[in-house]
């Protein structure tokens, strides 16, 4: 069985969010088989986004999720990495599809990094990584 690893944002935290965003995967039918509310320090998000390194959002990007509490959280089901990328929907919340999680819930706050609550992994190598930083324990 697929696994993938997601992240709400400290947009989607502070907003109170995270119920709607834990409703929409459960809903759509995967199983959350892990779950933590944690401060994200900037070692680990740096090895999070290492792919991002030296890109111009990277250091904004850093300092936001570092911002405040994220909710992070292991879901499983055939195909979910695929699914919950499309759960998310586009990257930018201002073109994201409504019906979407970052379409129906963010839009364009006018930051130096785009704020869309949240994170999903996107290949079944990056949620093995993901999943070994956020979960080190599993
Ligand atoms: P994520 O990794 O968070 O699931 O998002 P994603 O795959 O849709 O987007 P990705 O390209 O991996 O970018 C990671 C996060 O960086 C911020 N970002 N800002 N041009 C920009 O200002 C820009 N590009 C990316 C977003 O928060 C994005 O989700
Ligand atoms: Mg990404």
């Amino acid at each position: 069985m697929e696994r993938t690893l997601i992240l709400v944002k400290p947009d989607g935290v502070k907003r109170n969010l995270v119920g709607e965003v834990l409703s929409r995967i459960e809903t759509k039918g995967y199983t959350i088989v892990a779950l933590k509310m944690m401060s994200a320090d900037r070692e680990l998000l740096v090895r999070h986004y290492a792919e991002h390194e030296g890109k111009p959002f990277f250091e904004p990007l850093v300092e936001f999720m570092a911002s405040g509490p994220i909710v992070a959280l292991i879901a499983e089901g055939n195909r979910v990495i695929e699914g919950f990328r499309k759960l998310a929907g586009a990257t930018d919340p201002t073109v994201a599809e409504p019906g979407t999680i970052r379409g129906d819930l963010a839009r364009d706050q006018g930051t130096k990094v785009v704020q869309n609550i949240v994170h999903g992994s996107d290949s079944v190598e990056s949620a093995t990584r993901e999943i070994s930083i956020f979960f080190p324990e599993l």
